[in-house]
C-alpha cells in the first residue's frame, strides 16, 4: 500500500465508509484528510449499523489507528459525542488510537450560525449545505482569522479564540435581522469538550511520516466526492474543501512519493443531495425504483440530514471526468445489486452541448444545466445477485455493464458490491 487513497466519483455517498472498513482490513492507519461532520459514512458489520460522520471508518478495524488530519473542520462537540456513541458499543476510542490534528481547523457555533443564516439569505438560490457549518469555518482558515485545534491545549486561549469568532459573526447575523448569539452560553459545550480531546492532540503529519518510513500502510478515506470538490466540482454547488485525491497530501501532510493506489468509488447508478446541475436525474417509476422506499438503511435518504436523495442513470461522463482529476488506478462499484430486476440499464456516455457532443462536463453551471446525456442502454439482469461471492456467478448483462464502465473511462473495475454487508463483495480481477 504505503499510501490508498479512497475517493468519491460523483456526489458523495457512494459508498465509501463501507469501501474504506473493507480497505481497512489490509493497513494500519485511516485518515480522514477533508471536510467534517458534514459526511455520513455507513458500515454494515454482522448486523450492526455504524454511521461515522468524523471517525474514520476503518475504525471497526482492531489494528487501526485513526487519524483526523488538518485539513478537516471539527466540531468538537459532535466528535464527543461520536466518540462516546462508540465506546458505548465497544469502540477502542481511546487517546493513542484516536489522533487529532493540531492544525485541524475547530467549527464554531458561530460557523454553524452563519452557514445557516447565509442559506437563509439565498433563499431559492440556497446551496442545500449540511448546515453544519463547514463553509464559514473553511472560510475562517483561508481568512486566517480560524481557531485551529491546537488551540484547544490552552483554554483560556481557546475560549478567547471562540468568544471572537461569535462576536464577528454576531456583527453579520444582526445586520440580517438574526437573533445573535450569546458568548458564553453557545461556549460552554465547547469548552468542556476542549478539555477532554487535549489528549488527542498531534502533530500528525510527523506522526504520519514517522510511520510512513517505518512502513506503515495508510488509507486516505475521502469525504464527499469529486463533483463537490471547491475547485473541480460544479461550483458554487459544492462543499469547501479539496475532496479530490491531491486534498489527500495537502490534508495529512505527506508526500505524493507514498501514494500506490487511488480507489475511485462510485454507484452503478447516480445520486445526489442538495441543489445543483444533475444530468442524469430522473423523476418517476425508475428514480423511485433506484432511490427505495426508504425502508431500508441503504435506501437513498441522506445518512448525515436524512434528506431525500436525487437519483439517476449512471453519469458516465462525471466519472470520466472524475478519473482524470483524481487519477483512479481503479474503480469500485457499489450498489449493483439495486439494478437486479431491470429490463434495460442505461449510462449517460457523453453530453450534447449546443448540438455538439463532448465527452467531459462544460465548466459551467449555465452549461451543465442546459447539457443532455447521450445515453447508451444494454441490457438488464433479472437474477438477484446480492448472495453472489465470484465474479464467475454473476450474470452476463452485469459483467457488460461493469466492462462499459471500465472502457468509459479507461480504469478497471477491480471489485463490485452487491449489498451493503462486509461479506457482499466480488472481486473481479
Ligand atoms: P458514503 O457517504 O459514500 O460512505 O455513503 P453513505 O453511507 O452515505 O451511503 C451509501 C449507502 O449505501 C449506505 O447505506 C450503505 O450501507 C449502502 N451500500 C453500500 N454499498 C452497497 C451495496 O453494494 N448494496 C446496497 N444495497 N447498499 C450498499
Ligand atoms: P459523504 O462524505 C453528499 C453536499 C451538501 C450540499 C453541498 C455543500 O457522506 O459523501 P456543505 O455542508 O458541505 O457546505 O454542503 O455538499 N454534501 C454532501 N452530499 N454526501 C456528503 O458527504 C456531503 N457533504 C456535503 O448536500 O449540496
Ligand atoms: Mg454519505
Amino acid at each position: 500500500m504505503p499510501v490508498t487513497i479512497m475517493i468519491g466519483a460523483h456526489w458523495g455517498d457512494e459508498g465509501k465508509g463501507r469501501v474504506t472498513d473493507e480497505l481497512a482490513a489490509e493497513a494500519d492507519i485511516t485518515a480522514r484528510f477533508a471536510g467534517g461532520d458534514n459526511a455520513g459514512h455507513t458500515v454494515y458489520v454482522n448486523g450492526e449499523l455504524f454511521k461515522f460522520h468524523l471517525l474514520p471508518s476503518g475504525i471497526l478495524r482492531e489494528q487501526i489507528i485513526c487519524v483526523l488530519g488538518n485539513g478537516m473542520v471539527i466540531n468538537p462537540v459532535n466528535l464527543l459525542k461520536e466518540m462516546d456513541e462508540m465506546a458505548a458499543r465497544g469502540v477502542d476510542v481511546s487517546p493513542g488510537r484516536l489522533l487529532i490534528s493540531t492544525r485541524a481547523h475547530i467549527i464554531s457555533p458561530a460557523h454553524i450560525a452563519l452557514d445557516k443564516a447565509a442559506e437563509k439569505a439565498r433563499g431559492a438560490q440556497a446551496l442545500g449545505t449540511t448546515l453544519r457549518g463547514i463553509g464559514p469555518a473553511y472560510l475562517d482558515k483561508a481568512a486566517r482569522q480560524g481557531v485551529r485545534a491546537g488551540q484547544m491545549t490552552n483554554i483560556e486561549d481557546f475560549a478567547d479564540a471562540l468568544h471572537a469568532s461569535i462576536e464577528r459573526a454576531n456583527e453579520v447575523l444582526i445586520r440580517q435581522g438574526i437573533t445573535p448569539l450569546d458568548s458564553h452560553e453557545s461556549t460552554i459545550q465547547y469548552i468542556e469538550a476542549a478539555q477532554r480531546l487535549q489528549p488527542y492532540l498531534v502533530d500528525t503529519s510527523v506522526y504520519l511520516n514517522q510511520r510512513l518510513k517505518e512502513g506503515a500502510k495508510v488509507l486516505a478515506e475521502g469525504a464527499q466526492g469529486a463533483m463537490l470538490d471547491v475547485d473541480h466540482g460544479d461550483y458554487p454547488f459544492v462543499t469547501s474543501s479539496t475532496a479530490t485525491a491531491g486534498g489527500a497530501i495537502a490534508g495529512l501532510g505527506i508526500g505524493p512519493m507514498y501514494v500506490e493506489r487511488v480507489v475511485g468509488v462510485t454507484k452503478a447508478f447516480s445520486s445526489r443531495v442538495g441543489a445543483g446541475p444533475m444530468p442524469t436525474e430522473l423523476d418517476g417509476p425508475i428514480a423511485d425504483r433506484l432511490r427505495g422506499t426508504g425502508d431500508n438503511f441503504w435506501d437513498e435518504y441522506g445518512t448525515t440530514t436524512g434528506r431525500q436523495r436525487r437519483c439517476g442513470w449512471l453519469d458516465g461522463v462525471i466519472l470520466r471526468y472524475s478519473a482524470q482529476v483524481n487519477g483512479f488506478s481503479e474503480l469500485y462499484v457499489t450498489k449493483l445489486d439495486v439494478l437486479s430486476g431491470l429490463d434495460e440499464v442505461k449510462i449517460a456516455v457523453a453530453y450534447e452541448v449546443n448540438g455538439k457532443q463532448q465527452d467531459f462536463p462544460p465548466t459551467t453551471i449555465r452549461e451543465l444545466e442546459s447539457v443532455q446525456p447521450v445515453y447508451e442502454t444494454l441490457p438488464g439482469w433479472k437474477e438477484d445477485i446480492s448472495g453472489i461471492h465470484a465474479a464467475s456467478d454473476l450474470p452476463a448483462a452485469a459483467h457488460n455493464f461493469i466492462k462499459r464502465i471500465a472502457s468509459l473511462c479507461d480504469v478497471p473495475v477491480k471489485t463490485v458490491s452487491v449489498g451493503p454487508a462486509r461479506d457482499q463483495v466480488v472481486a473481479l480481477q
